[in-house]
């Protein structure tokens, strides 16, 4: 069965209806984001309200809550029952305030992404990232973007995980780890493996939070360093390297991928998770076009890639056989080394 694409079908744009649709995806967000910046699923909680009762809790006017309300509800959100709306099952775990589910961190960063996108036109023209005060550059950005990737793939890491096959492996580096929710998972699958996650202190303390809820928890260590400007100081029998790449340009990736080479054993793997284009132009998924569009909003030079385009840099960088590793979400690239002549 073909896996359903969890993005609102836009069509390929062949027809002025088509473009209209397109460009009102923004209303879906809108509504979505008004609803967060109101905090109405953490005001509903496990309670049905009427209008009337929730536009006075929401200190809102009954007007625009009846009309927020009936939107959220065609969307999903927020169920209608006799003229009373409640939370729906994932409104109430995740978008509730008070839910130990609450992805918090995750939807802050989204919420901060509406202001920052309609700076589209300015960026296209500069080219240069934004210059914004609220953009990641102090350690209370640091750890909060990296609380938010925590937030995000913390139901997706285990799946991931699955794919990995670390049986020759007893250590492992994440290569910008962040909160080492990836890592983790893998650290669970392989009782005998050790890892270390490598990344900037700020995001290593985050790290260090969400390892010690996690029953693999004991079995990782910290890294601090700028992998740009330093060397990896050891050698390890695997190194993932997770969505790190699209953050640089291409030179600074083969740089990086010479580094990951030289701290790998004999024998060792190196596994890369990122949002790749599959086809030849470079066209699809639309989701990974526009992830380039974040990219360009946030950093100097990074951008999506060809999954063809990253096996060059890694073959450049001296990997020989890469491959595609399926997994339940999109396939990851691996290498390995050649095991060291007895
Ligand atoms: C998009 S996050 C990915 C986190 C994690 N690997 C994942 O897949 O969820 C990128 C991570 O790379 C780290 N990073 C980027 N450039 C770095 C550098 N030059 N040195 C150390 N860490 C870096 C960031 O701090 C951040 O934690």
């Amino acid at each position: 069965m073909k896996k359903q694409s969890p993005w609102i079908e836009i069509p390929q744009v062949e027809s002025f209806e088509h473009l209209r649709s397109a460009v009102n995806g923004y209303t879906y967000s809108r509504v979505i984001l008004t609803a967060l910046d109101l905090d109405i699923f953490t005001v509903i909680g496990i309670k049905s309200w009427t209008v009337r009762t929730l536009a006075r809790a929401l200190d809102a006017s009954q007007r625009g809550t009846d009309i927020l309300c009936r939107n959220l509800a065609s969307l999903g959100l927020l169920l209608l029952e006799d003229g009373r709306y409640s939370n729906s099952p994932l409104s109430a775990a995740e978008l509730n305030k008070k839910s130990p589910d609450y992805r918090g961190a995750y939807l802050a960063l989204l919420q901060r992404h509406w202001d920052e996108w309609s700076q589209l036109t300015h960026i296209v023209k500069s080219g240069k990232p934004i210059e914004d005060d609220k953009l990641v550059t102090e350690d209370e950005d640091r750890r909060a973007f990296t609380w938010a990737m925590h937030h995000r793939s913390r139901d997706k890491a285990p799946q991931i995980a699955k794919s990995i096959d670390l049986r020759n492996a007893t250590t492992l580096l994440d290569v910008g780890g962040g909160p080492g929710t990836y890592t983790l998972e893998i650290l669970a699958k392989w009782p005998k493996l050790h890892a270390t996650l490598g990344d900037r202190p700020a995001a290593l303390q985050v790290a260090r939070a969400v390892a010690r809820k996690h029953p693999a928890g004991d079995r990782l260590t910290y890294l601090p360093l700028d992998f740009m400007y330093e060397d990896i100081p050891d050698t390890y029998d695997a190194i993932f390297l997770s969505n790190v790449i699209h953050i640089y340009g291409p030179d600074e990736n083969i740089k990086l991928l010479k580094k990951i080479k030289a701290a790998l054993n004999p024998g060792g793997k190196i596994i890369i998770q990122d949002f790749f284009l599959w086809d030849k132009k470079g066209l699809s998924p639309i989701e990974t076009n526009l992830f380039a569009i974040t990219m360009l909003l946030y950093t100097e030079a990074g951008n999506t890639y060809s999954a063809e385009e990253v096996k060059t840099w890694m073959t450049k960088a001296g990997f020989r056989k890469v491959t595609s590793v399926p997994t339940a979400e999109e396939p990851l690239l691996e290498a390995t080394l050649p095991a060291k002549k007895p």
